[in-house]
């Protein structure tokens, strides 16, 4: 049963502004996106309100789940300088609390610390039975980010580690498509979302719950609140290591969340060419700049191998990433060929580590991920 837009608006009559106004009439409700059950909008507030309207938030996701019919709700609260409506030029911001980033994100979480707080390691509070979490980033899309992500996450769980995977890539989720999962997330009796698991791994993808192209037009405070909620509104249970695969690039969107990420490392995927290295290396600044360690580099398509002979071809003049991190003396983590078997695994919804455990691939990913839990 497909539930619409207006069920939505109907549903949250009943709800009401901090300041008594109908929700719906508040002028602060982003689009509503109602696909297939699946629920997502944002309430769009000013920043000095968002801890009033927090209530509102989670009253209006309990509204919506209740229609019969929605399986999955998702209510965001954004924080922006100028709430709602079509946008006038915004007034010149107010100088932003030390350390806060400028477009003060407000969520929803419970365990956000206190505002004010004196450093920004300090708002990444944990996630309750999450050891550690772990970025893998690219300077720029396509460079196989979500493929490394996925098979190191595997490579992780063959070491015999509680692994999770986080897709945060809200511009372009692929882990369901990477993993075929189709199912989306039920809820516990808490109300939080219990992540799907595939190949012993703990899956949470934000493709999940919104179809690929709805996440194209998000905006940054939008995407911030979205992923706070994926990494704290689910149910992780126990896990050692949590693997986030970030939006790829090194935007304002990406920069607030590896401020606001509980983060103990970031990996970097790179591919060999000089283009994608210096994309690498702004990849590598916005970390830096907000203390995340890099745990290294991997070079991704370093060499051309041939599927029938095994040949081996440095189409790309391979090796750079290797230097370029001995240059930034940053770890090197290893090098993955351009393998047609490794694209049509993740094309065909098994990563390669699962699909060809014995095979030469799994053994790069494993000794890939042993690196990274030895640096963690
Ligand atoms: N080492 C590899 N050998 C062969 N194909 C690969 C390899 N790594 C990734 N690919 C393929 O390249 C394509 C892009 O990979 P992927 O989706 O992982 O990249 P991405 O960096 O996450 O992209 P995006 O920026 O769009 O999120 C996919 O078709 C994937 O199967
Ligand atoms: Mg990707």
């Amino acid at each position: 049963m497909s539930v619409t837009q207006q069920q939505v608006l109907d549903a949250l009559a009943k709800v009401s502004s901090p300041r008594g106004v109908a929700l719906a009439n508040a002028g602060v409700l982003s689009e509503i996106s109602a696909n297939d059950g699946k629920v997502f909008f944002s309430i769009n507030v000013d920043a000095t309100e968002a801890r009033a309207w927090e209530s509102v938030r989670a009253a209006a996701e309990a509204a919506v789940r209740a229609i019969p019919g929605v399986a999955v709700a998702m209510v965001a609260l954004t924080a922006e300088r100028k709430p709602g409506g079509a946008s006038p030029p915004p007034p010149p911001p107010p100088p932003p609390p030390p350390h806060r980033h400028a477009h003060g994100v407000a969520n929803v979480s419970a365990h956000r610390p206190p505002q004010g707080a004196p450093s920004p390691m300090s708002k990444q509070a944990d996630i309750p039975g999450v050891g550690a979490v772990i970025a893998v980033a690219s300077g720029k899309g396509g460079v196989g980010k979500s493929t490394t992500a996925l098979n190191l996450a595997l490579g992780l769980r063959d070491l015999g580690l509680r692994v999770g995977l986080l897709d945060a890539d809200i511009y372009g989720p692929s882990v369901p498509r990477l993993t075929g999962i189709r199912e989306k997330p039920q809820l516990n009796d808490d109300r939080k979302m219990i992540p799907i698991v595939r190949f012993g791994l703990a899956i949470m993808s934000i493709g999940f719950l919104v179809e690929e192209d709805t996440a194209m037009i998000w905006r940054g405070p939008m995407v911030m609140s979205a992923i706070t909620q994926m990494l704290r509104d689910v149910a992780w249970g126990t896990l050692d290591v949590l693997v986030v695969d970030m939006p790829p690039g090194t935007g304002d969107a990406q920069l607030t969340l590896a401020q606001n990420v509980p983060l103990k490392g970031a990996v970097i995927v790179s591919t060999p060419q000089d283009l994608s290295l210096i994309d690498a290396r702004r990849g590598l600044a916005m970390f830096t700049k907000v203390n995340v360690p890099v745990l290294g580099i991997i070079e991704n398509m370093s060499y051309f191998q041939c599927p029938h002979c095994g040949a081996r071809s440095d189409i790309f003049g391979h090796g750079g990433a290797r230097h370029e991190a001995e240059h930034l003396a940053v770890p090197f983590l290893g090098e993955i060929p351009l393998h047609i078997s490794i694209r049509t695994a993740s094309d065909s919804g098994t990563p390669v580590v699962e699909s060809e455990p014995d095979g030469p691939h799994a053994a790069i990913y494993r000794s890939i991920a042993a690196k990274v839990r030895d640096r963690l």
